[in-house]
């Protein structure tokens, strides 16, 4: 199975330290945060991997990666012009998934602890659809959050509720088959202008493919100071 890593976005929430540096290539731990995705992929047998970013740290990651080598993996890179959301960073790796039927996909600042290979077995018995892992978190109104029907099915997800309707959140690991392509052609922007994965994952559900595990262990989005911190303390003795 192929992976892609998306590390794009501006890290507004990081500011001032994303000023310069991508958000994915700051220090946690002993490494930059990238290498922990990659780290995660490998440990799961997956080693062809895709890297979406933006134009303007493209030569941090490949000057950093180069051709993954180092770290055991082969790398594609491919650059998002514009920050138009994760969906349309998603797009741009259509053909680097070509004919396969299943992909894995990594927000490149979420760091967890469990192995992503369990969760990849379960998801090649499923017949088609996508599969998200879940998170239980004391603050969901953060994340995209799901909502279940009596049988405990997913039926859609609301991102960022102001009155989120579980304590668990969709972790940005995602597993999708190759249906997502043309669901995301399909799709309208958001109120903010953006491709939205939650739509995505919407679009899934709505037609009753959207399956989910529990993530066991701890897991962050590193995406603020305070969780790039616990992060950075949690990771300190893992060399990726
Ligand atoms: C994104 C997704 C959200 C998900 C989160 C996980 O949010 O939109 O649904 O719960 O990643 O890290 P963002 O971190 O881009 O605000």
């Amino acid at each position: 199975m192929k992976a892609v890593i998306l590390a794009g976005g501006t890290g507004t929430r990081l500011l001032p330290l994303t000023r310069l540096m991508n958000k994915h290539l700051l220090p946690v731990g002993r490494h930059p945060m990238i290498c922990y995705s990659i780290n995660k992929l490998k440990e799961a047998g997956i080693t062809e991997i895709m890297l979406v970013t933006g134009r303007g740290a493209a030569g941090s990651f490949t000057g950093f990666l180069g051709s993954g080598r180092d770290y055991g993996v082969s790398l594609t890179y491919r650059i998002q012009e514009e920050a138009g959301g994760i969906a349309q960073a998603l797009e741009l790796a259509q053909p680097f998934v070509g004919s396969d039927r299943k992909f894995a996909v990594l927000l490149g600042d979420n760091l967890f602890e469990e192995p992503l290979g369990p969760h990849i077995d379960v998801f090649q018995q499923q017949r088609e659809g996508a599969r998200v892992l879940l998170k239980q978190v004391s603050d969901p109104h953060r994340y995209g959050v799901p909502v279940f029907d009596s049988q405990g099915r997913i039926t859609r997800i609301e991102e960022k509720p102001v009155i989120p309707r579980s304590d668990r959140c969709v972790t940005g690991i995602y597993l999708f088959d190759d249906t997502v392509f043309s669901m995301i052609a399909h799709q309208a922007p958001s109120m903010r202008g953006e491709l939205e994965i939650t739509d995505v994952n919407n679009t899934y559900a709505a037609q009753g493919l959207l399956e989910y595990g529990e993530l066991d262990g701890w897991w962050t989005d590193a995406g603020t100071f305070e969780s790039l911190l616990e992060a950075s303390a949690k990771l300190m003795r893992i060399s990726p």
